[in-house]
């Protein structure tokens, strides 16, 4: 094929690649968004004002009761809690009231009806329509008592029949509430004679409630406390749901994001379909916890442990017999699935295009000699057919294997989950690609398998963890020693792979992801750039794409994320976070003093505000960094990290700035180390030598799940 065949061709990709990418999408909440009103949480989909909520029913208004107290309102109720796992929301509820009238002697109903209609809420069951009162048959019913109607008797003769903490029938009666109503009123039997009753019991209450927030006690019957709009409120859960209006969608549909409104945007989410009225909620896959509502929302539940592997699910007396039949079953067809096997390698093969790959790859010579497609009876061999003590990583998104393969060469299997309308068209551009990266670090591709449904993909294996294991994992409870050289010589070779892809050809690759997670380390921690499944490509002479916004929060350029406009300031952003990690060796998500959720970037330069540099950068680089070169690295850091893109340096800067402060730092004298960091780092030393190390390292391999997970292809291109 010619080079201007192969540009067309991936010119073509590309595009298919831009159309996925503009449609319709949900908009996300931007960080100016408000998350806390008094001290209720309000995470997304639900949000204060306009634009930050994922529509009006979900939008909350943050008012101020009295002088300084902020509570959230939903409508006209004030809401107490808002849960993402249980798809409840819990709110004050209005009593309804029926009391007694001295001047007109009558009894006057106030009803508070509770309107859901054409709303994602639905009153849970766990509520309890309960009256309290003493001569009173109280109902409650949907609009106009159409389809539901139900009530309760309760009567007392004497204040004394009455038993506290007893709601059965004396004085108060409760009854449970059918699923799916979504709207409620009271209605009060006015036929009795109270004139016995009014002397303890002026009132009667009636609401529907979360029952176990309720104990009934005697003095209810007599007070009148609950005849007021703000005493006479009770908590009341509400379950939401997606849904809108008519038009809600079952996950199975809602999946299939036609309207480009599917909500569970984040990677390792699910959806499952709402246990009250229609529509779906979204959770985080087993293992991963937070808001599966936001792109990037499901953390590991451990960040620094392993997925465990799934247990067989299986137990043993039912393996026996499961065995033995399988045993007999697998002798009858082992034949024809053989031939079966065959023919689907065939077929997967000739729909992932591998002739056309083979042509892409083979027809440039310029190519990386160890690029090829490997064949699925050599990538069984080499991981024992994929046997799970195999696994390395695993996440949402596939499994990583560590396969040996016929040469001896040690790689890295990855078997990827997605199967949903891969471009394979794309997939071999990408492929193509990305075998003709060659940077010593950027993770190699070897090479891919397209006899699989979902195409396998082999990288080099790279052994030692990923640099977010190293600056923020324990291993034995220890942190292990990063020296400031080994800091320093890492920043410079991150810079230098991004200043590689920015630059190197008349294509600039985007990494899109960079973080801690993204940069792997192998045996002698060097740095690797993996994970180019958010990457993309555009031509030097455009100054930005427009796409979707994607990234891992505490990394995502502000300027991105508000406008939406990528080049590649963005990855210098995201750099600068690394810098400040490799200075403080704290997360790109901190909790500050106040319990909050900080980025590490507004925190640091917070602190250096107002502390001296020793107290705010890692005590370790102290031993041996001299002061002046951490605070040129520090202030690197902020230039990349400013919020506007026209004030942050070139990645290639950045690279010879860095490798600048090397060649200083060569140069400068060691200062001592101060006795506790000394004597700490002693004790790694020792346990290094006795062992300890190998279980760290064993540890290390593990965590490849975050850096392959999303590596399903390659997006991006260099011509050369
Ligand atoms: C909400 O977004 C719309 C469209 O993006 C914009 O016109 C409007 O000004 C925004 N409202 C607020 C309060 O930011
Ligand atoms: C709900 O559906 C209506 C019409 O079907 C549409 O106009 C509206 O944008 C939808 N709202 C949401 C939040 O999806
Ligand atoms: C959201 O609520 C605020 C305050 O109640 C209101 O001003 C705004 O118009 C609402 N926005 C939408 C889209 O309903
Ligand atoms: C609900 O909110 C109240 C205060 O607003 C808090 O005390 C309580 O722990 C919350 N409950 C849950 C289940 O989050
Ligand atoms: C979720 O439901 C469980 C069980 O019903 C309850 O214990 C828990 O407090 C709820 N969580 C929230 C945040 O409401
Ligand atoms: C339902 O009740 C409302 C007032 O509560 C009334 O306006 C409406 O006509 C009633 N509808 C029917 C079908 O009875
Ligand atoms: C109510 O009970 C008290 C104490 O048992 C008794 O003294 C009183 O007469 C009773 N009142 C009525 C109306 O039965
Ligand atoms: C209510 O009961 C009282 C005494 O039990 C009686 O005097 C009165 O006439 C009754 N009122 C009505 C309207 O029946
Ligand atoms: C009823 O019981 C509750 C505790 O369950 C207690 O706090 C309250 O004082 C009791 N009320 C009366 C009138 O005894
Ligand atoms: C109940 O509240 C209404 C309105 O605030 C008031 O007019 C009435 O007197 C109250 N009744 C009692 C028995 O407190
Ligand atoms: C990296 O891992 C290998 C084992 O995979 C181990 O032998 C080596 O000591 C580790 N290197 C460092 C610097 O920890
Ligand atoms: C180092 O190893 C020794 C014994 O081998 C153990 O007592 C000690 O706790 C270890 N220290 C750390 C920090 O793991």
């Amino acid at each position: 094929m010619s080079m201007e065949a192969r540009f067309l061709h991936i010119g073509l990709g590309l595009m298919l690649l831009l159309a996925a990418q503009c449609a319709p999408a949900i908009a996300i909440p931007g960080p100016e968004c408000q998350t806390k009103c008094g001290r209720v949480d309000i995470p997304y989909p639900f949000g204060i004002g306009d634009n930050c909520s994922l529509s009006a029913d979900f939008n909350t208004s943050c008012k101020e009761v009295q002088h300084g107290v902020y509570k959230p309102f939903l409508g006209k109720f004030e809401l107490l809690n808002i849960s993402l796992v249980n798809g409840t929301i819990r709110e004050l509820n209005h009593i309804s009231t029926y009391c007694y009238n001295p001047s007109s002697r009558l009894m006057e109903p106030y009803i508070w009806p509770h309107d859901a209609r054409l709303s994602p809420y639905r009153f849970s069951d766990v509520n309890k329509f309960t009256v309290i009162g003493c001569n009173t048959l109280t109902y409650i019913k949907d609009r106009n008592a159409t389809t539901y109607q139900s009530g309760c008797v309760s009567t007392c003769k004497n204040l004394t029949d009455v038993t506290n903490g007893s709601c059965s029938g004396m004085g108060c009666c409760q009854t449970a509430i059918p699923k799916g109503m979504d709207y409620y009123e009271v209605a009060f039997n006015g036929g009795f004679n109270t004139s016995q009753i009014w002397n303890f019991s002026r009132c009667t209450y009636a609401v529907l409630m979360e029952a176990e927030a309720f104990n009934f006690s005697t003095a209810y019957i007599s007070t009148t406390k609950f005849n007021d709009t703000n005493t006479g409120r009770v908590p009341l859960v509400m379950d939401w749901a997606i849904r809108n209006g008519t038009m809600s969608l079952a996950c199975e549909e809602a999946k299939l994001n036609k309207m480009g409104t599917y909500a569970c945007l984040s990677s390792n989410s699910g959806c499952v379909n709402s246990r009250n009225g229609p529509g779906y909620l979204c959770n985080c896959s087993k293992g991963y916890e937070g808001n599966p509502y936001l792109p990037d929302g499901c953390h590991d539940v451990d960040e620094c442990k392993n997925s465990p592997c799934p247990s067989g699910g299986v137990t043993l007396s039912s393996a026996a017999g499961i065995l033995f039949l399988a045993a007999v079953v697998a002798v009858l067809t082992r034949r024809w699935q053989r031939i079966v096997q065959k023919r689907l390698r065939k077929i997967y093969f000739r729909k992932n295009k591998g002739i056309l790959l083979e042509q892409l790859i083979s027809s440039d010579h310029n190519a990386n000699d160890g690029t090829k497609i490997f064949s699925l009876n050599e990538l069984e061999k080499a991981t024992d057919n994929f046997d799970h003590t195999r696994v390395v990583g695993r996440g949402g998104h596939g499994t990583v294997y560590k396969g040996i393969l016929t040469d001896q060469r040690v790689v890295a299997i990855k078997r990827s989950k997605v199967k949903e309308s891969i471009e394979i068209e794309q997939f071999i551009n990408e492929v193509a690609i990305l075998s003709q990266i060659n940077h010593r670090n950027v993770v190699k591709l070897h090479g891919c398998c397209l006899e699989t449904e979902v195409p396998l993909l082999v990288y080099e294996f790279i052994s030692n963890g990923t640099l977010y294991d190293l600056l923020h994992c324990e291993k034995n409870g220890i942190l292990l020693p990063l020296s400031w050289e080994e800091r320093l010589r890492i920043a410079v070779e991150v810079a230098g792979a991004l200043a590689y892809l920015h630059s190197a050809a008349s294509m600039a690759i985007l990494h899109r992801d960079i973080k801690c997670m993204n940069i792997l380390l192998n045996d002698s921690y060097t740095a690797k750039v993996s994970d180019f499944g958010a990457s993309k490509s555009i031509p030097i002479d455009q100054t930005h794409l427009v796409t979707a916004v994607q990234g891992t929060f505490g990394y995502l350029d502000p300027e991105y994320y508000h406008t939406g406009q990528l080049n590649e300031k963005s990855d210098v952003y995201s750099f600068g976070v690394i810098l400040l990690e490799l200075l403080t060796r704290k997360k790109a998500i901190i909790v500050n003093g106040n319990g909050e959720r900080q980025n590490l970037s507004s925190f640091f330069f917070e602190e250096m505000g107002m502390r001296p540099l020793d107290e705010v950068v890692d005590r370790e680089i102290l031993e041996k960094g001299s002061e002046e070169v951490i605070m040129s690295m520090a202030r690197l850091a902020e230039e990349c990290l400013s919020l506007t893109r026209e004030e942050r340096p070139t990645m290639k800067d950045v690279e010879m700035r860095l490798q600048m402060l090397r060649v200083r730092q060569g140069v400068t004298p060691r200062k001592r180390m101060d006795g506790e960091v000394a004597r700490r780092c002693e004790v790694v030393r020792a346990n290094m030598t006795n062992g300890a190390i190998l279980v760290a390292a064993a540890s290390h391999h593990g965590s490849r799940q975050y850096s392959l997970e999303q590596e399903f292809v390659l997006s991006s291109q260099v011509p050369r």
